[in-house]
C-alpha cells in the first residue's frame, strides 16, 4: 500500500490519512471547513464537554455543527454515565456516529475534573468510557491519547482500549507532563503499533510532507495527524497531496495573503458577525511567514472586526 491512502473503517471511508488535530479555540468550523478543502482527509473539533452537552447547553452545541460526515467531533469528561448520556444526545438528536474521545488534554482545570489526560492513569475508567460511547450506539469510537500521564504506560493503555472495542487511537507521542516540550518520541508510535491493530494515527511535531512520509513508514501507522503546523500553514494539506500525487509545487506560489483574506470572509459569514477577536490566534499563526511578520503582529493582536483586518492587509507590503 502506498504511504497516502484511504481509510475504511466499518462503513466509512476517510479520504486519505493526513488529518486535521483538534485544537481548542483553533479547529472552528471555518477553519475545519478550510483545511478540508486543502485536502485533510478528517478534522476534528475543539473539545466538547459531556456535561456541557447534557445541559444542553447553547455554548457547547454550537462546537457541534459539522463540515461533512468526516469531520469529527471530540467529547471530554469523567465518568460512563456522562459519556454514555452525551453520547444519545449526539446520535439521536444530531445523527453523528463517529466521536473522538479525548483523553490527551494535560490543561489543570481539566485534570482537576478527572478528564483528559488525568484518564491514562486509570486504564480501566478510559476501557469503560470507551464502552459508554459505544453502548449508546456510536459507530466509530476514537480514543486520543499521550504515551502515559507521567511515564509511559502504553502497555496498560492500548490493551485496555483494545477490550473495550476503540476503532481508531491517535497518539500524541509525548507524556501528559510535558506538555509540549521536547520532542515527540516516535519509539512510542512504534510501540503502540506492535500493541494494537486497530487503525492508529501517529501525532506529534509532523511539519513536512517529508515528515508524514517518514513518520508513516518507520513506525507502522496508519495515519498522521497534524496539529500547530497547520495554523501557521493550513495550506500544509495540499502541499501534503501534491508531494504524493507528484504535483510539482512550490510553497513560494501559495497566495497566502489571498488565504488569510478568505478565512476571515468565509468566518465572518458563517457567524454571521463581524467581530475576530476569537480568530487572533490563528491569524497571528498564518502571518509568521510574511514580510514584516514582527510588526504586523502588535496590529493583529488588536484587531477586533474584518474590517480593521482587511485595512491592515490592504497596508502590507507584500513584494
Ligand atoms: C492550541 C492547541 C489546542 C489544542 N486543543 C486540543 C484539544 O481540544 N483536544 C485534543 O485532543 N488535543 C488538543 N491539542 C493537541 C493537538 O491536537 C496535538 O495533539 C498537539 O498539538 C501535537 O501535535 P502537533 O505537534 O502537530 O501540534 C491542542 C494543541 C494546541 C497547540
Amino acid at each position: 500500500m502506498s504511504v497516502f491512502h484511504s481509510i475504511e473503517v466499518h462503513s466509512y471511508r476517510f479520504d486519505n490519512n493526513v488529518w486535521l488535530a483538534p485544537m481548542a479555540g483553533f479547529t472552528n468550523f471555518p477553519f475545519r471547513k478550510m483545511c478540508y478543502d486543502f485536502g485533510a482527509g478528517v478534522t476534528f473539533s475543539e473539545m466538547v464537554s459531556v456535561e456541557g452537552l447534557i445541559r444542553d447547553n447553547k455554548k457547547t452545541l454550537k462546537y457541534i455543527e459539522r463540515v461533512n460526515e468526516n469531520d469529527i467531533i471530540q467529547i471530554f469528561g469523567g465518568n460512563y454515565n456522562s459519556f454514555y448520556k452525551a453520547a444519545k444526545i449526539l446520535l439521536e438528536n444530531f445523527n453523528i456516529k463517529i466521536l473522538d474521545i479525548n483523553f490527551g488534554c494535560p490543561v489543570r482545570k481539566v485534570i482537576k475534573g478527572e478528564a483528559g489526560s488525568f484518564l491514562l492513569k486509570y486504564p480501566d475508567r478510559m476501557s469503560s468510557i470507551v464502552k459508554a460511547v459505544k453502548d449508546a450506539g456510536i459507530e466509530i469510537v476514537s480514543a486520543k491519547i499521550r504515551a502515559g500521564f507521567d511515564k509511559e504506560d502504553l502497555d496498560n493503555i492500548i490493551p485496555a482500549l483494545n477490550k473495550a472495542g476503540v476503532d481508531i487511537i491517535t497518539l500524541h507521542a509525548r507524556l501528559a507532563v510535558q506538555f509540549y516540550s521536547g520532542v515527540a518520541n516516535r519509539f512510542f508510535i512504534q510501540k503502540a503499533r506492535n500493541l494494537t491493530d486497530k487503525i492508529l494515527i501517529a501525532n506529534g511535531d509532523i511539519k513536512t510532507p517529508e515528515d508524514v512520509e517518514n513518520v508513516i513508514l518507520s513506525t507502522g501507522a496508519d495515519g498522521v495527524m497534524l496539529g500547530r503546523i497547520a495554523i501557521e500553514k493550513p495550506f500544509i494539506f495540499l502541499m501534503v497531496n501534491n508531494y504524493f500525487k507528484d504535483v510539482s509545487y512550490k510553497e513560494e506560489n501559495i497566495d497566502v495573503k489571498n488565504v488569510i483574506v478568505n478565512f476571515v470572509k468565509n468566518y465572518c459569514d458563517y457567524y454571521k458577525n463581524e467581530n475576530i477577536i476569537g480568530i487572533r490566534g490563528i491569524l497571528l499563526g498564518m502571518i509568521k511567514k510574511f514580510p514584516y511578520a514582527r510588526e504586523l503582529r502588535d496590529k493583529i493582536a488588536r484587531v477586533k472586526t474584518s474590517y480593521d483586518f482587511f485595512t491592515l492587509m490592504e497596508e502590507v507590503c507584500y513584494d
